[in-house]
């Protein structure tokens, strides 16, 4: 088999499409080793002394874990020096991050989630890292907060890791989806699936069905057909999968199809959800998308929204495309 390099790719979907300019391809090229390093740490478990709490807690109040720490680290470092950057954003951090001035600055920005579904590290169940890539305001040297609030259809680019039995790097451009394996001993990334696609139909669902008591009438209506089987209004049996980390749930449903779920409940309505629009759902909404998939709030297109803070929070429902618009439809109803 012929072993494409995600460098190779690159560089060869600049040459095809002119989709990929040098700086952006940099900049995928340095997150994507800021991953593998972050993989080599998360790889090495208690024997490199990363699990655990750090005893801090970020913005939003959780409990902040070493390799949540650590793998912000690693971000800021890789990605601070290459010129390529405005600006980043971190779910980690509460404001967002300019370049050095020792450093030059370039035209993205740069938002991540460092290391996603942080309640897994510590009992080795898959993990990840989430990015989204936006263009800083035309001669916007040093980009504001207010700059990085643009809809998730202004990203140039998204992907995420995921930690897991393999370590994969899933990517779009905005000209479909293509997924690469890390191969370990050699220490590069290989192409090992192009132009993914979410199959439409699923029989299978992902929400934390311990809120069920706190879910708004749409989306017990919802999840109630699908637990009622073949013999209730839907006429077929669903399957229900929730490992807690996002990514890792969100790369199933982009291999065999799905829909994920986060939604809004009753519980507290400054909480609108519990995933993050510019770190989480926007880079997935963009994945998703590109898949052939849909990605909604319920009542919304993810990415038409207009955000309105950094660290906001939004309701989700995105995967196969049939299901999303059936629980979107639900919203619209009610
Ligand atoms: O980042 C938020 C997150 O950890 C996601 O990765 C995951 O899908 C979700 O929260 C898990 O939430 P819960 O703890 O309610 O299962
Ligand atoms: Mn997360």
């Amino acid at each position: 088999m012929k072993r494409i390099s995600l460098t190779q790719y690159l560089v060869e979907e600049q040459r095809s499409h002119d989709s990929i300019p040098a700086e952006l391809r940099l900049l995928i090229e340095v997150v994507a080793r800021a991953c593998k390093t972050i993989s080599h740490a998360v790889g090495k478990g208690a024997l490199g002394e990363v699990l655990g709490s750090a005893h801090s807690e970020n913005v939003q109040g959780e409990v902040q874990k070493k390799l949540d720490i650590l793998s912000n680290e690693i971000l800021l470092e890789a990605n601070e020096w290459g010129g390529h950057l405005a600006a980043m954003a971190s779910e980690e951090m509460e404001t967002i991050h300019q370049i050095p001035h020792r450093y030059p600055k370039g035209e993205y920005m740069l938002l991540f989630d460092p290391l996603d579904g942080s309640s897994n590290i510590d009992v080795n169940v898959s993990i990840g890292t989430i990015f989204s890539v936006l263009k800083a305001p035309d001669g916007m040297a040093t980009p504001t907060e207010a700059d990085f609030l643009q809809p998730g259809s202004k990203q140039v680019a998204a992907g995420y890791a995921v930690y897991g039995p393999q370590t994969v790097l899933v990517l779009t451009t905005g000209n479909g989806v293509n997924c690469f394996t890390l191969d370990r001993e050699m220490g590069s990334w290989v192409l090992t699936q192009q132009q993914m696609q979410i199959p439409t139909e699923t029989a299978e669902y992902a929400i934390n069905a311990s809120n069920a008591r706190h879910w708004y009438p749409p989306v017990q209506r919802y999840i109630s057909e699908l637990e009622a089987g073949k013999t209730g209004p839907r006429g077929k049996d669903f399957n229900m999968r929730w490992i807690a980390s996002m990514v890792a749930d969100v790369h199933r449903i982009l291999n065999r199809g799905g829909v994920f779920m986060y939604p809004a409940d009753a519980r507290d309505p400054s909480k609108p959800g519990r995933l993050r629009l510019m770190y989480e759902a926007n880079p997935i909404a963009f994945i998703v998308e590109q898949a052939g998939g849909a990605a909604t709030t319920g009542t919304e297109r993810i990415m038409d929204l207009q955000p309105t803070q950094l660290h906001q929070r939004v309701p989700v429902f995105l995967g196969s495309k049939n299901e999303v618009e059936l629980v979107t439809r639900y919203h619209q109803q009610a």
